[in-house]
Formats: structure tokens, sequence, C-alpha cells
């Protein structure tokens, strides 16, 4: 069955022929013009009826929010707002919307707070904002998996529930089929996970990396993209309880080869959405504009939307060793004034947000990739230089952003990878796997991981993590 979706008809010719649309109205003037959307794209297609041919209680049922369906042919506006619409021969409503319950939602026609919009997450991607950010975020995931599909990578379907932590960061959701008020306990009186569902700890995935690494020993290139999770107590515009994140890995990629996939991937996919969502593009970059009237001047996106991704398209991304970062953070304006929160006075300070941020937004002014860092701030499967002290490590920042990708050559020694376990604390009788990939036909090999949401943000200029994922989950809070 062919449904005529709004999209291809705002494209298409005038034509006697009679078609149905479907959609949820938008506005209704003057008993006259229904204004009509689909979700196919931000514009709405005018739909012209002539009151005298309709009964006043059906009339009085065309209200916004409701669903119709309207029958017609598709002629040339004479109007000046849109070059096609549709002159009506039969309107029939599908969902009927109540006037003074529409007034106390969002859906009622007036600019609403983006906190209001969140409120009501279960409306919202009726609303021009949320309808754009959707349809970039589908149009960016295809763009993931046509990216590797095209370059030779298989997509391998990690686990979600899994009894290891890939990051060794201890920020995991507990799995457990157990009562909750009632436990079983072992002899020494802790909860006895042997009598769970696994028989053991579990818990949610916070990374498919290391499942990743394994599958990349014998498909040479691969790469995830799904959910995962970490119970980090971080109620920031940047970070969810519950993530999307597209993990390639690829063997025989030292961190160089890691950075050029990157960077290569990273165009590839705004290209496409550049290239694609045009019209949702275009609104974006107008409600930025807007929104950016309200900050202050510091605040402000200093390039707009569009011309922000044609300018990471068309740049270099900067490749800068953490070492010389440090040495630029220690000289720079806002450490010597004392402007910084955390004051970088030493080698081996982790990077605070702030520090990111400057680094791309006011000193490189393009994205930046950090390699080769402290080897005591980064997890233990990187691979550690001669120099003992760093790690193959890479974070991209992005302006606005800030870390966007995390990624590294992992460590394919076996000897370096268990005592770099043993020093970390990591229980080699939950890693066991791990560890002996890299006993047999042990390889160089590296990966990253791109937070899908950030992109997200990035693309559409939104500003806060929440207003990219249709269902957000942060600390106190899973509605929904
Ligand atoms: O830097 P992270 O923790 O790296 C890893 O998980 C590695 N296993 C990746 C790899 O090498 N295969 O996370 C990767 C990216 C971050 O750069 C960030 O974009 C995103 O995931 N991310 C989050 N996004 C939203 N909310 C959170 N709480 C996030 N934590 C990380
Ligand atoms: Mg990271």
């Amino acid at each position: 069955m062919q449904q005529h979706r709004i999209a291809t008809l705002l494209q298409a010719d005038p034509s006697m022929q009679e078609i149905t649309v479907k959609g949820w109205v938008r506005s209704f003037r003057n008993d006259r013009f229904i204004a009509l959307n689909d979700g196919s794209t931000i514009h709405n297609i005018q739909c012209v009826i002539e009151p005298e041919n309709y009964e006043r209680a059906l009339l009085d049922e065309i209200n916004v929010a409701a669903a119709v369906a309207v029958t017609g042919t598709l002629v040339e506006s004479s109007g000046s707002g849109q070059r096609i619409e549709i002159q009506a021969s039969k309107v029939e409503i599908l969902g009927k919307a109540d006037p003074e319950e529409v007034a106390k939602t969002i859906l009622s026609p007036k600019r609403h707070k983006l906190e209001t919009l969140r409120e009501q997450a279960h409306l919202r991607v009726r609303t021009n904002t949320f309808g754009a950010v959707m349809r970039v975020r589908a149009a960016l995931s295809y763009a993931v998996h046509k990216y590797f599909q095209e370059n030779g990578f298989y997509q391998a379907h990690t686990p979600i529930l899994t009894g290891s932590d890939a990051e060794g960061a201890g920020e995991m959701f507990r799995v457990s089929t157990l009562d909750p008020k009632n436990p079983p306990l072992d002899e020494e009186g802790a909860i006895d996970y042997k009598q769970d569902f696994f028989e053991k700890e579990s818990n949610l995935t916070v990374s498919g990396q290391l499942e990743a690494e394994t599958y990349a020993m014998g498909l040479g290139q691969v790469y995830t993209f799904g959910p995962t999770f970490r119970a980090e107590n971080s109620n920031t515009s940047r970070h969810l309880a519950e993530f999307w994140m597209i993990e390639p890995e690829v063997a025989f990629n030292d961190l160089d080869a890691n950075m050029d996939l990157s960077e290569d991937f990273i165009k590839s996919v705004i290209e496409y959405a550049m290239e694609h969502c045009k019209d949702d593009l275009e609104f974006l970059e107008k409600r930025l504009i807007q929104e950016d009237k309200s900050k202050p001047q510091a605040e402000r996106s200093p390039m707009e939307l569009r011309e922000k991704l044609d300018f990471v398209l068309k740049n270099n991304f900067k490749r800068v060793s953490y070492t010389e970062a440090i040495d630029i953070l220690k000289n720079s304006k806002p450490n010597k004034k004392k402007k910084f929160k955390y004051l970088i006075e030493e080698w081996g300070a982790d990077l605070q947000s702030e520090h990111e941020r400057y680094l791309v937004e006011k000193h490189f002014e393009c994205p930046v990739i950090l390699f080769d860092y402290p080897a005591n701030i980064k997890a233990f499967y990187m691979r550690l230089n001669e120099d003992k002290k760093t790690v193959r490590a890479m974070d991209i920042l992005f302006p606005g952003i800030g870390e966007i990708v995390g990624g590294s050559q992992r460590e394919e020694r076996y000897d370096v990878l268990k005592e770099k376990m043993d020093v970390m604390g990591i229980e080699e009788k939950e890693l066991w796997w791990y560890l002996e990939t890299r006993k047999f036909g042990s390889v160089i090999h590296s990966g990253f991981g791109l937070g899908f949401e950030r992109l997200v943000m990035f693309v559409t200029g939104m500003s806060n993590v929440r207003d990219v994922i249709p269902y957000p989950r942060t600390p106190g809070n899973a509605e929904f």
C-alpha cells in the first residue's frame, strides 16, 4: 500500500489525480486553510477546503493536533507561502483533539521552553524542533551503518547483559532477579550471587569494546552500535545514564590509522546529514540563532550551524599530544589568571571539560585529537608507550561539545596486559577470556567509541543531550 507522504507531495507537480494524505493539524484558518503535517518533513502542506461543503460539526473538529485524512488534488497555490497545495474534496476526522486539552500541553501553538517539552516527552516529537532533531538523528544512524558497511566492516552484536566492567570504572547498573527484600546470603552474610540468575554478579554493559576486540581478531574490521549504560552521577548537559555508542575495532590498525578512520568516519556522517537533512538543518539553524539571542555574547555560537558543519568537513582535525596540550594550558590566560576551576599545575593532570573547551574553542578553534595520555588516568587496556608513562590513547574534542570520541590502540602484549590488570586491580577471573585472546595470533589493533548523542547534539546545534534522544535517562529520571 502506498501512503502519500507530505515530503514527496511537496516536491511533486500539480496533477488531476486524486490523492489522500493523513496527518495532524498544525493550524486551521478561516474555516478554509488546514496546515497539515505527517512527520515526513518540517514543512506542512496546505489543504484548502470550501467550508460551504461541510457540516459545522465537522469543521469544529478540525482542531490543532487532531488527526485528519484529506482527499483532493494537488494544485498550484495562489497564495504566497507555498508552491503547491491540496484542493480538498473530502475531509475525514481520524482522531479528535479537544482544544481545551490541547491548550494544557506543548501542542498548543505557541513557543514552549525546551524544559517544558522534556516534561511532555511523549508529545514533543509533534513539535517542529523535535521532529527535525529526530529526523536528523535517524539519518545519522543510517549514515553510521552505511559508512561501515561500505568500508568492509561487519556489525558485531555485543551483549548488553554482562559480567564484566569494560572501562574498569565501576559505574554499572546491577542486573539481578534476586528478591531485593530478602536476598540469599552466603556464609559471610553477603548477598550470594551464586543463587542469582547468572550465578554471578552481572550488570548492563558500559561498552561493547572488549567483545568487539575479540571479534576484530576473527573478522578483521567490526563495529558495534548499541545502547550502553553508565551509573555515573553526572547531572550535566552532556551525560546520559543510557546512551548509544558506536565502537569500531580494527585488527592491524595502529593509533595513527585509528585517528584517520575516526576523522573520515565523522566527516562522512556529517556530510550525509548535510546532504539529506537540508530543510531540517535550515530550521535548526534558525532555531539556534533565535536561542543565541537570549544568551550573553560570550556563550553564543561563533558560527551558524551549517557553516560550522561545513567547517568541520573542510578542515583537518588538529592532532596534539597530551604533553603539548598541558604546555598550552599551563601557559594559557585562564590558567595564569586563575580562571580555571581546576588549575593546570603539572604534567599528569586529568583534563576537565573547561580545559578541553579552551583548547578547542579558544586555542585551536577547530576539532582536536589529543593523544598519548598519562597511563594512570586512562583505562587498563590501552597500549603502553616506550616511555612507560603514556598510553596510545586518543580523545576527539569538538567545539561546544567537548569529548565526542574516546579511543586507543589496545595492549596486544600478553605479559604487559596481565601486569597492567594486576596493578589496576582488574580481576583476571572476570576477564580471563579477554586476556586469552593475547595468546593466539595477537596483533596490534585499535578502535574508538563515539557517543551518538554527542554527535547528534553537534549536528543539530542542540545544547542539552536530553533533547537529542527520545526518552532521556538521567539521575533521578526514568519517566516514560
Ligand atoms: O571515552 P569512553 O568512556 O570510551 C569507551 O567506552 C571505550 N570503550 C571506547 C572504545 O575505545 N571502544 O566513551 C566513548 C564516548 C565518549 O567519548 C562520549 O562521546 C560518549 O562515549 N559517552 C557518553 N555520552 C553520553 N553520556 C555519557 N554518560 C557518556 N559517557 C561516554
Ligand atoms: Mg572518554
